[in-house]
């Protein structure tokens, strides 16, 4: 069936400030996942060395996490290293580790007024001290803050993650705090690192890569994924709001009926 709000809003969607209030009268995703992709080739494009393309994503970072905020959106998951990212060249790995300092010192301020509680999840043992360092700080700054969720993917991998889970849950089990009546798939849900967040509503993934690339394998059961060609550093609010309302158009059913 047509949808005639949104026909209206295609309309208004040259002013930001309408398009915005429009998708805030329909229900906006609780939690909503970026990969953000094709920082390397948007430096590539302008033979820039690649870690120009890192940079200019972080202000990328920047716009889209204070959007998601004015939406009322309760968490922004953005996977901004994986596991697998160790095996690029050591320059490349360095200055990636660098950024999370360089973003959280330049726009901490910006997050605690915007009333942003920053997390983070992956595997700390790897991390830099410093980089740790940087996060946590911004972590306990933070804490109290009860608006957006920021939760950056660092070191994380899904799999990784989903080994933990089923490490701890036979340490727990051995250790006779759990039995195998108890176990369930809420129980599983609570033993990885989303534990206290909802499952994502819509995944993003920028660059025109149509994979997952072990990203909350567990979490994105049921989730609506919007792919879109343009690079991080080129994505804008206006490329987010598409993406949700997206989302608002399609029909969710979760294998069950619907009559829409
Ligand atoms: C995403 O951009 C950022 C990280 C993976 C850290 P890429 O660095 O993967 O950029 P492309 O895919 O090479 O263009
Ligand atoms: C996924 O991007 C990881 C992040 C965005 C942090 P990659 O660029 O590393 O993924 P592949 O290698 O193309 O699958
Ligand atoms: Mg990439």
């Amino acid at each position: 069936m047509i949808n005639k709000k949104k026909l209206w809003s295609k309309k208004e969607s040259h002013n930001p400030k309408n398009r915005i209030e429009e998708i805030k009268q329909e229900p906006v995703p609780k939690h909503i996942a970026i990969i953000m992709d094709g920082n390397g080739r948007w430096a590539k494009k302008r033979a820039l060395p690649r870690m120009a393309g890192h940079h200019e994503g972080m202000k990328t970072v920047r716009k889209v996490t204070r959007l998601v905020s004015n939406l009322g959106v309760q968490a922004l998951t953005l996977y901004a290293f994986s596991t697998e990212n160790w095996k690029r060249p050591k320059v490349e790995v360095d200055f990636l580790m660098k950024l999370p300092e360089e973003f959280l010192g330049t726009f901490l301020p910006e997050l605690i007024e915007e009333n942003v509680r920053v997390e983070m999840m992956g595997d700390r043992e790897q991390i830099p001290a410093h980089t740790l360092y940087a996060v946590e700080k911004a972590m306990k700054e933070t804490a109290g803050n009860d608006g957006l969720v920021l939760n950056f993917a660092l070191n994380y991998g899904s799999r990784s993650e989903i080994m933990a889970g089923v490490k701890n849950i036979i340490r727990d089990a051995k250790s006779g705090i759990l039995s195998e009546d108890d176990l369930s798939e809420e129980l599983f849900s609570r033993y990885l690192m989303t534990r206290h967040l909802p499952d994502p509503d819509l995944l993003i993934r920028t660059s025109g890569e149509i994979r997952l690339s072990n990203f909350m394998l567990w979490q994105l059961a049921y989730t609506e994924f919007w792919f879109t060609d343009v690079l991080w550093p080129d994505f804008t609010e206006a490329d987010l709001l598409e993406a949700v309302e997206a989302f608002q158009r399609r029909t969710r059913r979760f294998g069950g009926l619907t009559d829409k």
